[in-house]
């Protein structure tokens, strides 16, 4: 493999944090034994630790530790000059505190970067919506390559979790609104916060775009911005018909919200309501993607849309590679027919 492509895939998974034993560590050992004295090591050092976008928005300081740790193995395993960068760098991170928090930076096509604060935990405070999990990241791939579906068009995307797939598409696709929804209160704070670390301004409760129990967490964006951005508190529990209705949504997407059969009746419920919308509309074009962990979920999910009448198709894979996933992840899309 080329340098500068072993640079880049370095590069990509070290900013998304993604699981150390998925990085090219073999081709590395390769390329430095057979050029022992190029910049390759150095080169690596500042596509990650030390990239900008890294030194503004770290991974933990774990993660930051073991990756340097792991450089330093391979330069030291393949006898080349000390290389001090190496060593000043660990330095400075090991006297830094340890890290709750930590930075994912995502790279885009369009040369942006999508940026998000997550928790270190893979739950915390309850819930599964404070990091971002595979199935979001292949559905923002397969909207980069879809587009035309979301361009100029009012979008909900339900379980947004901290925002990674609504915030990937409003920088590559141009809806004209995208109404972030989810029911978990640390998870909307966090999802604000996201949507504020990508440049996009929300003010507080200007607009009711949606009336739920409780009304804490709405935001919407000012109105000069492109897209307009609207953070909504909806719980599939207990959305109302009216509620939808009033939001108007032409497409409807989600990301990994099916993986229990309690929150998988919620949803079709939710989905079914929207079907009793489309009486006298266009009914929205929906969009689920979710990681096929346990078949047996998989099938309980399209029984239910199958007894409610909701048809479904399985959208083919998608042919772009965006993101950078720990291993290939059994994602499936599916289409349904409100
Ligand atoms: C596994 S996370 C997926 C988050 C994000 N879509 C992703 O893929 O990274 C599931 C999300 O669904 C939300 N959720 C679960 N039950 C819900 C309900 N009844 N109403 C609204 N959101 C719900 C959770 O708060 C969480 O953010």
């Amino acid at each position: 493999m080329a340098q500068p492509e072993l640079e880049l895939r370095f590069q990509r998974r070290f900013l998304a944090a993604r699981q150390l034993r998925s990085f090219p560590w073999a081709e590395l050992e390769r390329n430095l034994r057979a050029s022992p004295g190029s910049s390759l090591l150095a080169d690596i050092l500042h596509q990650t630790i030390l990239h900008p976008l890294c030194v503004k928005y770290p991974p933990s300081t774990k993660y930051r530790r073991c990756f340097l740790a792991e450089l330093i193995k391979k330069h030291e395993s393949t006898a080349a000059e000390p290389l001090d960068e190496l060593y000043d760098t660990l330095a400075d991170i090991l006297n830094e505190e340890e890290s709750t928090h930590c930075y994912k930076n995502y790279l885009l096509p369009t040369g942006e970067s999508v940026t998000l604060s997550e928790s270190v935990a893979i739950i915390s405070g309850g819930t599964t919506g404070l990091v971002t999990w595979d199935a979001a990241l292949h559905l923002a791939e397969w909207a980069i390559e879809n587009s035309a579906v979301f361009s100029n068009r009012t979008v909900l995307e339900l379980g947004s979790g901290i925002g990674f797939t609504g915030i990937a598409i409003c920088k590559t696709c141009s809806p004209k609104t995208y109404i972030f929804s989810d029911y978990h209160h640390c998870v909307l704070k966090q999802l604000t916060e996201n949507l504020r670390l990508n440049g996009f301004v929300l003010e507080p409760g200007t607009t009711q775009h949606i009336q739920t129990e409780s009304q804490g967490q709405e935001a919407e964006a000012t109105n000069h911005q492109t897209p307009k951005l609207v953070v909504a508190e909806l719980d599939w529990g207990s959305v109302t018909e009216k509620q939808l209705l009033d939001l108007q949504p032409d497409v409807i997407v989600a990301a990994d919200v099916v993986y229990d059969p309690e929150i998988t009746s919620a949803l079709v419920g939710v989905l079914q309501k929207l079907s009793t919308l489309s009486a006298d509309r266009k009914p929205p074009e929906v969009y689920i993607a979710f990681t096929i962990r346990n078949p047996d979920t998989y099938h309980l999910f399209q029984v239910e849309l199958d007894k409610v009448g909701i048809g479904w198709q399985i959208i083919p894979a998608h042919s772009n590679s965006i993101f950078p996933y720990d291993m290939q992840p059994n994602v499936t899309i599916l289409q349904l027919f409100v």
